[in-house]
């Protein structure tokens, strides 16, 4: 596993990130439930055993938090390697009123903060994450003023805000109290390099973590399985097997080396159903990168609109759709 150092932490991440929201919930296009306790211990054994040092969570992502922390406390850690833990606050289910008073906010955030702690069984939490960007910048963003208030008790090490848009990623690169950005980025997804932003972000020294690697499995699973709703999507991921096709190689491959290959992103997130497709993932990871002239071939790839690349589009895209 290679990792990049973020010097004033002191922190060392792995290029690979577990996401473990299908592990807590079910979550995905059409998937299969989340995996038995045991399967989902044993894939945060075997990722972390491979030198996978960094996991992302959230108390939204059903008992995650709970497994996570339980298995962490368990976990022999002969490599003593080090373990950061990325969870997220949501603020959703804050009322008016609360928004509208400080010491009340300062209170929610707290207690949300320290409940993500307990299940997690850590009285640190590395990188603290806003889950809903919106919430980051409203009312001044006294959000980010809070958690950087929990940051200076050194009970939160980095801060950041997990985004959808290039301009809340502008907001980040412009707001000193983000440390950290989680952005939806992947083959077809190159929005935010084509605007620059992420080449903006680098250059202010943000810790940048991208999702959606595999848009939930939309780009790798067969043809066939697409729902009719995301149909749309059928031919640019045609576009994407030709180059595959053409260059001899499998398009998990294709996905995953592209994404890796940018300097711009410290760290890739896989979300994963399974230990075999973790396996795969990190088999992939270690071999060869892509060769220039895929790169070039990348770089023409029509990119689909965003009701498709938006998995928080996809609701509504159902709805219409028969
Ligand atoms: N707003 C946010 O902060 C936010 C939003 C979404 C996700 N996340 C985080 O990002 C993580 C990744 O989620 P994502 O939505 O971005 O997913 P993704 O990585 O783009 O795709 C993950 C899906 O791809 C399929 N897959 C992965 N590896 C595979 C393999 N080797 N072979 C075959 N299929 C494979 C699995 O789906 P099937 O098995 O069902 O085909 C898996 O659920 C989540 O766990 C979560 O931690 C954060």
């Amino acid at each position: 596993m290679n990792y990049i150092t973020i010097k004033n932490k002191n922190y060392k991440i792995s290029r690979l990130t577990l996401g473990t929201v299908q592990i807590g919930t079910t979550y995905g296009i059409d998937s299969l439930g989340k995996p038995s306790n045991v399967e989902a211990n044993s894939i945060l054994k075997y990722a972390l055993d491979n030198g996978i040092n960094v996991i992302d969570t959230s108390p939204d992502y059903g008992d995650s938090e709970q497994i996570i922390g339980n298995f962490l406390n368990n976990y022999n850690n002969y490599n003593n390697l080090e373990i950061y833990v990325v969870t997220k606050l949501n603020c959703h289910h804050y009322d008016k009123n609360v928004w509208e008073n400080r010491e009340l906010i300062a209170e929610k955030i707290r207690e949300d903060f320290y409940l993500s702690c307990k299940k997690l069984k850590l009285d640190k939490i590395a990188i603290y994450l806003v889950h809903s960007a919106p919430h980051a910048f409203v009312e001044n963003g006294i959000v980010l003023d809070i958690l950087s208030e929990i940051k200076n008790e050194e009970k939160i090490g980095l801060v950041g805000v997990s985004i959808y848009t290039d301009s809340q990623l502008k907001k980040c690169i412009e707001d000193q109290r983000v440390d950290v950005v989680q952005i939806p980025f992947n083959i077809l997804d190159r929005r935010l390099l084509n605007s620059g932003l992420l080449e903006m972000a680098k250059k202010r020294g943000l810790l940048v973590f991208a999702r959606s690697v595999y848009l939930q499995g939309l780009l790798i699973m067969d043809l066939e399985r697409i729902p009719n709703y995301l149909k749309e999507a059928v031919n640019f991921i045609k576009e994407l097997r030709k180059i595959a096709m053409t260059n001899s190689i499998n398009l998990k491959e294709l996905c995953l080396k592209y994404v890796l290959s940018l300097d711009t992103i410290d760290s890739v997130l896989i979300g994963i159903n399974s230990l075999e497709q973790l396996k795969e993932n990190i088999k992939i990871f270690d071999s060869k990168p892509l060769k220039k002239e895929i790169l070039k071939a990348i770089e023409n790839l029509p990119i689909p609109p965003e009701y498709i690349l938006n998995p928080s589009k996809w609701v509504e895209l159902k709805s219409h759709v028969k």
